[in-house]
């Protein structure tokens, strides 16, 4: 197909009428602001306006600032989170596809956590069960991780991709990663970044306009949202992430896609291993057939949704079986391989990564200047190893930002030698840190070792992480069942 055909052109206004308020209209912005900062609930007309403002660039970072905290005080009603999704998701072009991909069009996206590394095994998965994934992803968020910094930890890999570029690779690969740019919802790049860095993070609506936003402007039949919950989550309750996951299912539906979610835990790190290039390695070893339980276990229930979803297996356990295949055939390893090449990196360097031996691995990746290894401070049976003092750890070692556009070091991270359940004894090596400058601390050393529960009790088996699942009706695309695992 050419490569301009079904891209369509920026932003429908409102209510879908062809053209959004333009910037020349009645609404003020300091009104708006001054609005939401005294609760009020903001018209349709105002919300498309801040849009627009933020992707013109026409408002100040001051000004987004604060109706960014306004909206994370003061919250937003279903219907105006509603708008806020559709006028993020037409700030840039909308995709379109063949007509022939119909129905294969899927994505997945988490709500971010720690040791997240699902996206980069489960895009190739898809694809090599047949899907077509266009996946708009994000950057490290607060102390969560972000897929986008984890790729970029592989030399080459170039997260931005015009949308005739990303068609390109779909019809090659089948799958994309990709960032927002100026053309795909570039409100969500400004948005995002500024986020960050004002403490915005954690609010049910601008989370909603993020995820949803990004997944709209995609065109895809069918998402499945990983929406954590625990004390490295946004939302520490499974009550409040449930609250979450209800009004992401809820948008997602009434624009169009058929989207589930699941909620899964976040007190411990996902899989052993945090970090940008540490959680490359630990993908490959997901996309081998290999790695730790918990990772397979997300990327095969949430791949297993998605196929039921999009009818590619008759029923969420079919898909999740036909996932656990193409990890362990080697065929999701061959299309994360030829994804990357797509995507800049130099074939020897592809090659070593997914072909090479572990040592060929770290050459590509480089592993950090130092290594440090903490021990535990008595014997017991590990009860928990918390993600969020780990994460704080490395931020503050330069894993994440702490102000807008800011260089990050994909090689600092860490890894946990011992597991939920193990016995340990006195002196055991539990996590080894990859830092460079800053060094570690002794108080890191202390944060750290807080991390770590030890109770004098018998080792156990770590339960699952998956907790609920909250499904649409496929025929309706309305929310009506709440299936409990
Ligand atoms: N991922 C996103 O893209 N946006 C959020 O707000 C949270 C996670």
């Amino acid at each position: 197909m050419s490569t301009s055909e079904g891209l369509s052109d920026p932003a429908p206004g409102p209510t879908g009428s062809s053209a959004a308020p333009t910037a020349g209209s009645r609404v003020s912005i300091p009104d708006v602001i001054r609005k939401k900062r005294d609760g009020e609930k903001l018209e349709e007309e105002e919300i498309w306006h801040f849009v627009q403002a933020v992707t013109r660039r026409t408002m100040q970072d001051g000004q987004i600032g604060a109706m960014l905290m306004a909206i994370r005080l003061r919250g937003m009603t279903p219907d105006e989170t509603l708008v806020l999704t559709r006028a993020i998701a037409t700030s840039g072009r909308v995709l379109e596809w063949p007509e022939e991909w119909r129905g294969l069009l899927v994505d997945k996206h988490s709500t971010g956590g720690v040791g997240d590394k699902v996206s980069l095994p489960l895009a190739p998965a898809l694809a090599a069960c047949g899907c077509k994934v266009p996946m708009v992803s994000g950057r490290g968020l607060g102390h969560t991780g972000g897929t986008l910094d984890k790729l970029e930890s592989v030399p080459g890999f170039l997260v931005s991709q015009s949308p005739e570029q990303m068609m390109q690779i779909l019809e090659k690969v089948g799958c994309c990663i990709v960032e927002q740019s100026e053309e795909l919802v570039p409100a969500d790049k400004v948005l995002y970044a500024l986020r960050d860095v004002t403490a915005t993070v954690d609010s049910l609506p601008l989370i909603t306009g993020s995820i949803l936003g990004k997944k709209a402007a995609e065109k895809i039949s069918a998402l499945v949202l990983d929406v954590k919950f625990g004390s490295a989550a946004l939302y520490p309750t499974l009550e409040s992430a449930q609250q979450l996951a209800q009004s992401l299912v809820s948008v997602g539906s009434q624009l169009g896609i058929c989207t589930a979610a699941v909620l899964t835990k976040m007190d411990g790190p996902l899989g052993c291993r945090v970090g940008n290039s540490l959680e490359v390695l630990e993908s490959l070893e997901c996309l081998e057939g290999r790695g730790p339980g918990d990772l397979r276990e997300l990327v095969t229930t949430l791949g297993g949704i998605l196929l039921w979803q999009c009818g590619r297996a008759s029923s969420m356990p079919h898909g999740a079986t036909h996932i656990a295949k193409v990890l362990d055939d080697g065929s999701a390893l061959s299309t994360f391989r030829a994804m990357l090449q797509a995507q800049g990196v130099e074939a020897e360097v592809a090659r070593a990564l997914c072909a090479g031996t572990q040592e060929e691995r770290f050459q590509v990746l480089r592993r950090a200047q130092s290594q440090e290894e903490l021990v535990a401070q008595h014997e017991g049976t590990v009860q928990q190893i918390f993600a969020l003092p780990i994460a704080q750890v490395l931020h503050g070692l330069g894993a994440g930002r702490t102000q807008e556009g800011q260089w990050i070091n994909h090689r600092v991270g860490a890894e946990l030698l011992v597991s939920v359940g193990q016995r340990v004894r006195k002196g055991d090596p539990w996590i080894r840190i990859h830092y460079e400058n800053p060094e570690l601390s002794d108080a890191d050393r202390r944060n750290l070792q807080g991390a770590l529960i030890l109770e004098d009790s018998e080792p156990f088996a770590p339960g699952s992480k998956v907790a609920k699942t909250i499904l649409p009706q496929k025929v309706t695309g309305l929310v009506v069942e709440v299936g409990v695992r």
